[in-house]
């Protein structure tokens, strides 16, 4: 990666009357930055960001969000245009190339990537090893860092080969990865990848087909599939791209820093908060109930959250949640379940936190996941597969950010520094004076 921040000025830091100069710079768009870098030398000072609000942890090409606005960013195109017009492994590219692709460009990258889709024999033995009620997620974190034991071949950080060829075996099997855990979890068969299906076409004929019957794709689901896919593919510096980030700046191998990022996404305030939406919608039940999980949601002594609502970033309607929302009415009126009870409590639950002055004033909107669930369940997913899907989606944005990252000339390891309030120095007490 090319560095092009460009200086604009100083910020003077005045601190117990002693005034220190800190170099400001701007990207293309966005807030300018204040680079602190030097500040412990010079002052002899940290800053403190827990959450990291206020802090950029690097400088990126690739996403652009501007979450008061609700804008969000691919290279440049917005995502409303990119989930209406293109497709996931275009999206792909992209966001991995900076360009959309030309047509042979197109045809080269989908061949590759349709070429990767199996996996070793010996891979399929590895599913065996968990309990066949595994959490599908337990079963990501673990194979997806095995890859690394499978493919040595491009594991070497310093190669670019070797970055493109392990870039296009992630994005190539997490789908057969993720309908594996799946199926693992049903305790059906594997189905081996189609090459001549599109890249969600596949995933869903994995994840549905059956050896003892022939399985015909349904268009308007693939394409809601690919759609999700690509509302999913990348989000800036989140928690999961951040850890990926870190976990590959001490040079560790692809494989392992992609299981980290999964590890990371399935926290509930995370990628796991589509499952979680789904829940509390099921909790809540009836339409009439709405109005008491709303005050509950207000009352921080109760512990409960709108699942599905807040976003670290957005500030406004998430982008995302625009398309998801569209995505959704589509494959409910696909599959025959526009009555199913849960949707009315979504939109009703939706409709009553936009007005609440407790959200109003926090700016909590919906984000993705509060469609996607009932999305995905109308698909037949059960919601334990919901943050897969969300982990198959966003590789392609964890690895162009960690390719990034391995190109940057600034790039460092990741190392925070912190605010000590632990107990000074002290001598160590044989125990028998221990009270
Ligand atoms: N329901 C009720 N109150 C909320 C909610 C919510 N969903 N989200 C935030 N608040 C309140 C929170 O209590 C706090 O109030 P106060 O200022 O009085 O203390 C205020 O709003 C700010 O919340 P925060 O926790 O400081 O904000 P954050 O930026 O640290 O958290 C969040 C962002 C997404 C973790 C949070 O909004 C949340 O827990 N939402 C529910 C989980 C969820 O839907 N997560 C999916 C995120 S989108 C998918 C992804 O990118 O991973």
């Amino acid at each position: 990666m090319e560095n092009k921040v460009k200086p604009n000025g100083n910020a003077t830091l005045t601190v117990g009357g002693k005034s220190t100069e800190l170099p400001v710079y701007s990207g293309s768009v966005g807030p300018d930055v204040v680079d602190i870098g030097k500040l412990y030398a010079q002052t002899g000072m940290f800053t403190l960001d827990p959450g990291f609000t206020s802090t950029a942890s690097c400088e990126s090409q690739i996403t652009y969000i501007d979450g008061d606005q609700g804008i969000l960013l691919h290279r440049g195109y917005p995502i409303d245009q990119l989930a209406e017009n293109s497709s996931f492994l275009e999206v792909c590219y992209l966001l991995l190339h900076g360009e959309l692709p030309n047509a042979k460009q197109s045809k080269d990258f989908v061949d590759a990537i349709t070429r990767h889709t199996m996996l070793h024999a010996q891979f399929d033995r590895f599913f065996e090893g968990f309990r066949r009620d595994a959490h599908p997620m337990a079963i990501m974190c673990g194979t997806v860092g095995a890859l690394s034991a499978f493919y040595h071949d491009s594991t070497d950080i310093n190669d670019p080969a070797q970055r493109t060829i392990a870039s296009h075996r992630m994005i190539a099997k997490m789908p057969t990865i993720a309908a594996r855990a799946f199926k693992y979890s049903t305790g059906q068969p594997f189905i081996s990848p189609r090459n001549e299906l599109d890249f969600a076409s596949n995933f869903l004929r994995m994840s549905f087909a059956v050896p003892a019957e022939d399985y015909k794709v349904n268009p308007v689901l693939a394409r809601a599939m690919d759609r999700i896919f690509i509302l999913h593919a990348d989000h800036e510096q989140n928690a999961s791209t951040s850890t990926v980030r870190l976990a590959g700046s001490s040079g560790a191998n692809p494989f392992a820093c992609i299981a980290a990022g999964i590890a990371c996404l399935w926290g509930p305030s995370h990628g796991g908060a589509n499952e979680a939406a789904l829940q509390m919608l099921q909790e809540i039940g009836t339409v009439d109930r709405v109005p008491e999980f709303v005050k509950k949601a207000k009352d921080k002594s109760s512990g409960f959250r709108l699942m599905g609502f807040g976003h670290r970033v957005y500030k406004n309607y998430d982008p995302r949640a625009k398309v998801m929302q569209k995505t959704c009415h589509e494959v409910l009126k696909e599959v025959g379940h526009e009555a199913d009870p849960l949707l009315p409590v979504a939109v009703e639950l939706e409709r009553i936190a936009l007005q609440d002055e407790y959200f109003i004033e926090k700016k909590l909107y919906p984000n993705i996941d509060f469609y996607s669930g009932i999305t995905l369940k109308a698909m037949g997913f059960p919601t334990s597969m919901f943050t897969v899907l969300f982990a198959l989606a966003r590789t392609v944005g964890w690895i162009a950010q960690w390719q990034e990252m391995i190109t940057d000339p600034t790039q460092r390891i990741g190392r925070p520094r912190q605010v000590y309030t632990g107990a000074t120095q002290r001598d160590y007490v044989p125990m028998a004076q221990r009270k």
